[in-house]
């Protein structure tokens, strides 16, 4: 068993945190504040081969392994989650679905302009009504001959209003369930398809979240990713992805927390000695940092699975549900450390504290994972 990263992991890992702390902290508490998307971050992101890390190089991508991206997206999750959220779903709901799944020419259309950052993508299942319960789908698309016509709404999309390309989850059978549900890639600019109402969020604000509204958009029939009915599946196949994206996320989130609240300490003095010499705070740091490193290891463990070809399910549905978990109470831990100074925006731990919550909503609930994780327990 080698737990050792590679020079080659190291050097992403360090271009990340170069990136992260030069190009991204300097405005990020602006961006939350004003809930302005980081275009001109992600464009950099692209142009660093963030954005289709795992992309064959062929198609533009960066041809790195999952390891690489998990030490990436803790990286620039330390200092903004909002950018990590457009960096995960482009790299793992977008573009890993369609290099896995998507045909040669949706692979030279729709794949290349995202994985090189030119472009960025989004991912639609969820709707008004149909959340966690992914096969209750109420967006329907009409087999029409050579065409889909494309009826419905969805919501909570990340990248909504900035992508230019979508996978859109609908039901194109209602009789056969779970196996009449298809995936389609919809342009921006396609016909009957509005960008809807922004969300005002409680943190990753300056990501750009939005309602999507599909009135009669004719969808190609080339555009549809893989056989017929194979949507569900793929959907969950490429959630189960992300999963590790967002894991990953939250660990990021906790130890940006913690290492903020590890500095501050040292700087901060009370009863007269810096209060990281107070037990109180000395142990509460250790307990950050025993959680953090069991959370830094899920997530590789799940991402080693995924590199490896095995099934990582389970694992990434357990990675995301305990780093979240954790990003929760070691950014509530380290507001809590910096006193008064945390409850401002200055110091940088009250945006992760509001950030880190949606870490255990998106891409599946808590509960969802312990949907997926008690199944493949009670299974094996
Ligand atoms: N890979 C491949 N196939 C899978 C699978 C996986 N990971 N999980 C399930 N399936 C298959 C099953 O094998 C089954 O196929 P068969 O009938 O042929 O055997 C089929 O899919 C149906 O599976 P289930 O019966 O398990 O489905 P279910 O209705 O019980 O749902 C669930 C399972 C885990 C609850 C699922 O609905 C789920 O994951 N829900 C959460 C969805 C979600 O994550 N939503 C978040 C939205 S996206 C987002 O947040 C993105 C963003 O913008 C950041």
């Amino acid at each position: 068993m080698n737990l050792e990263l590679t020079e080659e992991h190291l050097a992403v890992r360090d271009a990340a945190r170069d990136f992260a702390q030069n190009v991204l902290k300097p405005g990020v508490i602006e961006r939350d504040e004003k809930q302005q998307f980081p275009t001109e971050e992600i464009k950099q992101l692209g142009e660093l081969g963030f954005l289709g890390m795992m992309v064959d190089p062929k198609y533009g991508g960066g041809g790195m392994d999952t390891v690489s991206y998990v030490l990436a997206m803790e990286e620039i999750s330390k200092v903004d989650a909002s950018c990590s959220v457009v960096m995960s779903v482009n790299n793992s709901l977008y573009c890993w679905g369609i290099e896995k799944y998507g045909t040669e020419e949706q692979k030279q259309k729709y794949l290349v302009p995202c994985a090189t950052g030119q472009k960025i993508g989004a991912f639609c299942l969820s709707e008004p009504e149909a959340g966690s319960d992914a096969t209750s789908q109420q967006t329907t698309a009409i087999d029409k001959g050579d065409y889909y016509l494309l009826n419905g709404t969805k919501n909570w999309i990340t990248n909504g209003g900035s992508a230019s390309y979508y996978i859109v989850i609908a039901q194109t059978d209602r009789e056969k369930g779970h196996r009449g549900i298809n995936a389609f890639i919809v342009e921006q600019d396609f016909e009957g398809f509005t960008v809807g109402a922004k969300e005002n969020k409680l943190g990753i604000r300056a990501s750009d979240t939005h309602t999507l509204l599909f009135n009669d958009v004719k969808v190609p029939k080339e555009n549809r990713i893989g056989e017929d009915g194979f949507g569900f599946k793929f959907a969950m196949q490429i959630l189960s992805g992300g999963r590790i994206g967002i894991a990953s996320q939250a660990l990021g989130i906790a130890s940006g927390a913690m290492e903020l609240a590890i500095a501050y300490s040292k700087e901060r003095e009370a009863f007269g000695k810096p209060i990281s010499q107070h037990q109180a705070i000395a142990f509460k740091l250790a307990d950050m940092a025993t959680e953090i490193e069991a959370a830094r290891l899920l997530c590789l463990k799940a991402a080693w699975l995924k590199d490896n070809k095995q099934n990582f399910d389970k694992e990434g549905a357990m990675a995301k549900v305990f780093a979240s978990k954790v990003a929760m109470w070691v950014t509530t831990e380290a507001v809590q450390v910096h006193g008064g100074y945390g409850f401002v925006k200055e110091y940088h731990v009250e945006r992760l504290m509001r950030d880190a919550k949606i870490t255990q909503i998106y891409e599946g609930t808590s509960e969802i994972q312990k949907i997926v994780i008690s199944r493949a327990v009670l299974k094996d």
